[in-house]
């Protein structure tokens, strides 16, 4: 095999393997290096992929029993099976995996199955499993090798008791009592999973609100309508430790406020308060530069602090630790190696929570824009008042377009709705061609559809929506 390349990217996650099929169609000499089993990284071995899978099941099983009967669907013995679900996530990971070893086929793209270390900025070994090493030759270097679940001081992850995301996407039981630490994406997500199939679950924050990050109004609806649903939430609360030596956990926290320590037991406890990049020992050896939380420092061209090696995705210190944006990383990298312009927008990157309802959310929050002394005017619209979602009893939530006070252009727009995710396409694309509320408001938007209540949030930024 010929052993030089014009590109090597190290990890084939979405940052990775996204970057590899844009350099081959740009006509580079593309390898990707990946030391696990099966393409695709984090996301789709063990994050947004199976966790969607869990979530949607869930949601099925949660229906059947408390939604169905509502609307004339009577169902008798509705029973869990969980192995078969997660049979059946396991089945969906595989199949996208092996879709992504056919694109790399495909697009004559060189799979190097094995750990890679960064030798020079023009060469790479791979070691694989037998612990055979070969080296080869790159123009240039991609990193894009994510990053890792991070825990607390003193609390150590055995993925039995103490669990990462990873090991909370693959319980053999139903947990009976489940402790999530961390009140974030991750958290809240497989907080909703066990809910639904019966564990009883509590949320310890340590903030004195959940989703850090999102719009505040946003942030506070969520949290009542997770507690509607009886997820139990203890804010404001630091966890001291975490004991897992009797087959049991026992958590010890505090209340930040009122400084009551607290102790319980509990079957199992998930540790999401967040992830670190994953950086290898010999990049550091290297001297790429890092920035205080171990993040790659990059340019605006992805470029690292040596030359001809770039860096994309979780590992650098750019944009928010999403799979999508990774994604635009991995296509403006190749872009700009071919010597193109590629480019990534970082105001305008979707995010999502993928429970029920849904909360996405782009641009900018209300926080920000005080906090950044930005004029704004704000255009809310409720979902009770949107006939789809009210004959589809999903009334719960709203949509919030905040517009800049004076040239009316889209500024953030967050959504809590069963459809939220994919209704927030529509803002991103408005903001992404500089779009004013206006410019939404007199867009025709379907009748019935839940996409209307962003038509009447944008007409509610003049004080003119129709149905509210
Ligand atoms: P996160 O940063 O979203 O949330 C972590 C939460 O833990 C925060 O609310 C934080 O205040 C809290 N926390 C931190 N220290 C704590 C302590 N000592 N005690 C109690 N609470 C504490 O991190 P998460 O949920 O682990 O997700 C990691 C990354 O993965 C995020 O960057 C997220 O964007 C990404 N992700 C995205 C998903 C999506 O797009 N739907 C799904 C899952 C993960």
């Amino acid at each position: 095999m010929d052993k030089n390349f014009d590109v090597v990217i190290i990890g084939s996650g979405p940052g990775g393997y996204v970057c590899a099929i844009r350099c081959a169609q740009l006509g580079l000499k593309t390898a990707c290096v990946e030391s696990k089993e099966t393409l695709g990284g984090t996301c789709l071995n063990v994050g947004c992929i199976p966790s969607k899978s869990l979530l949607n099941s869930s949601e099925f099983y949660h229906k059947s029993q408390k939604e169905f009967e509502k609307l004339g669907i009577e169902v008798n013995g509705v029973k869990l099976n969980l192995s078969k679900m997660m049979g059946n996530k396991n089945k969906s990971v595989l199949t996208l995996t092996k879709g992504i070893e056919f694109l790399f086929k495909k697009n004559k793209i060189t799979l190097l199955k094995g750990k890679g270390s960064i030798l020079s900025n023009e060469s790479i070994s791979v070691k694989d499993s037998a612990g055979k090493e070969t080296t080869y030759k790159a123009k240039n270097i991609v990193i894009g090798t994510g990053s890792v679940p991070t825990s607390l001081p003193g609390i150590k992850i055995d993925e039995k008791i103490i669990v990462s995301s990873t090991g909370a996407l693959s319980f053999k039981e139903v947990p009976k009592n489940l402790i999530v630490i961390g009140g974030g994406y991750i958290g809240l997500e497989l907080s909703s999973v066990w809910k639904r199939l019966g564990s009883n679950v509590t949320v310890i924050e340590y903030l004195d609100h959940i989703i850090p990050g999102m719009d505040k109004d946003v942030s506070s609806e969520f949290l009542k309508i997770l507690q509607k649903q009886g997820i139990n939430f203890m804010l404001d609360t630091k966890v001291n430790n975490v004991d897992n030596s009797k087959n049991k956990a026992i958590i010890e926290c505090t209340n930040n406020k009122t400084f009551k320590k607290e102790t319980f037991e509990a079957d199992k406890v998930l540790v999401a308060v967040g992830r670190k990049p994953n950086v290898d020992n010999n990049l550091t050896k290297l001297k790429i530069k890092l920035n205080k939380q171990s993040k790659i420092i990059v340019d605006d061209n992805f470029k690292t602090s040596i030359n001809n090696i770039y860096a994309i995705g979780d590992v650098i210190d750019k944009g928010p630790m999403l799979a999508h944006k990774a994604e635009e990383e991995g296509i403006a990298v190749a872009e700009i190696i071919a010597g193109q312009a590629g480019h990534v927008n970082y105001k305008v990157i979707p995010s999502v929570i993928y429970t029920s309802p849904e909360v996405a959310s782009v641009g900018k929050t209300e926080q920000d824009l005080k906090n950044e002394k930005i004029k704004y005017k704000i255009g809310k619209f409720p979902f009770m008042a949107n006939s789809r979602a009210k004959v589809n009893s999903e009334t719960e939530g709203f949509v919030k377009v905040i517009a800049d006070e004076k040239t009316d252009k889209v500024l953030g727009v967050s959504i809590i709705s069963s459809v939220a995710g994919t209704m927030i396409a529509e803002a991103a694309l408005a903001m992404e061609f500089g779009a004013s509320s206006e410019d939404i408001a007199r867009t025709c938007h379907a009748h019935p559809t839940h996409t209307e209540a962003l038509k009447e949030a944008a007409m509610a930024v003049d004080k003119r929506p129709i149905h509210f």
